[in-house]
């Protein structure tokens, strides 16, 4: 599902540039979950970024689903991830001007979905927020955002889901259910789950934990 070889990733002009991937190789097969660890500045949501389509690296190679995403411009990206990908950041990007139910439905809509609304809804209640759809981001709590937020990834039903400290904004009751949530599409779709996370408990339950040092993997164990 993710074959990436001798990833590299520098942002910035010099003499600013900084080198936040320095050659990464990993490969993640189909219906795998994966918990990337590793201290603040290590380059978990750089990695996530690349991994996911959002930023094109620097060097090496990177394949996602059979699609070579090095060779790949940022609109052909975009297509590429849509209905394909899900993605939760870790500052959530809900669109202020909708409401939660607009958030959920409107991506939907265009991945072509007829029932974007209804199954916006049903993806609302699921994360606990069924009584919250006419809401605007600014009149939601931060761990409602972050629901909202993996409402709106979970709804296309995603091969591929990548969430960035997902329960990181909810209290552990919520957080616990959330991660429920996303195992069970992970066990009963098959979505490759691929989570970073600070929480060693969340880690515990994925099959697969990679931890980050100064942009390079320094371990790579399987678990549970
Ligand atoms: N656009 C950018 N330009 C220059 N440097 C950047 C840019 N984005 C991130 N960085 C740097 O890259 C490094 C890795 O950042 P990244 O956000 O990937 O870390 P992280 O492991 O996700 O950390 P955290 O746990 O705090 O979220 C950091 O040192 C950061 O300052
Ligand atoms: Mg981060």
């Amino acid at each position: 599902m993710i074959e990436a070889r001798n990833l590299t990733l520098s942002l910035g002009r010099p003499p600013a540039r900084v080198d936040i991937l320095r050659g990464l190789d990993l490969a993640v097969s189909a219906g795998e979950s994966v918990a990337l660890l590793g201290p603040s500045g290590s380059g978990k949501s750089s990695l996530m970024a690349v991994l996911s389509g959002l930023e094109r690296p620097s060097g090496g190679s990177i394949h996602v689903a059979g699609l070579d995403f090095a060779a790949m411009d940022e609109d052909a990206l975009a297509v590429a991830r849509r209905g394909r990908i899900g993605i939760v950041l870790q500052a959530f990007h809900l669109l202020p001007t909708m409401t939660a139910l607009e958030n959920v439905a409107v991506p939907l809509e265009l991945a072509g979905e007829p029932d974007a609304f209804a199954r916006a809804e049903a993806e609302l209640a699921s994360v606990g927020l069924g009584h919250r759809t006419g809401h605007y981001p600014a009149q939601l709590s931060g761990g409602e955002q972050q629901r909202v937020a993996i409402a709106r990834a979970l709804a296309p039903r995603p091969a591929l889901l990548f969430a960035d400290e997902p329960t990181g904004n909810l209290d552990h009751a919520t957080g616990v259910a959330i991660m429920d949530l996303l195992f069970s599409r992970h066990r009963e779709a098959g979505t490759t789950l691929f989570v970073i996370t600070h929480d060693p408990s969340l880690a515990a339950r994925c099959g697969r934990v990679v931890s980050l040092e100064d942009g390079r993997i320094v371990s790579d164990r399987r678990g549970a």
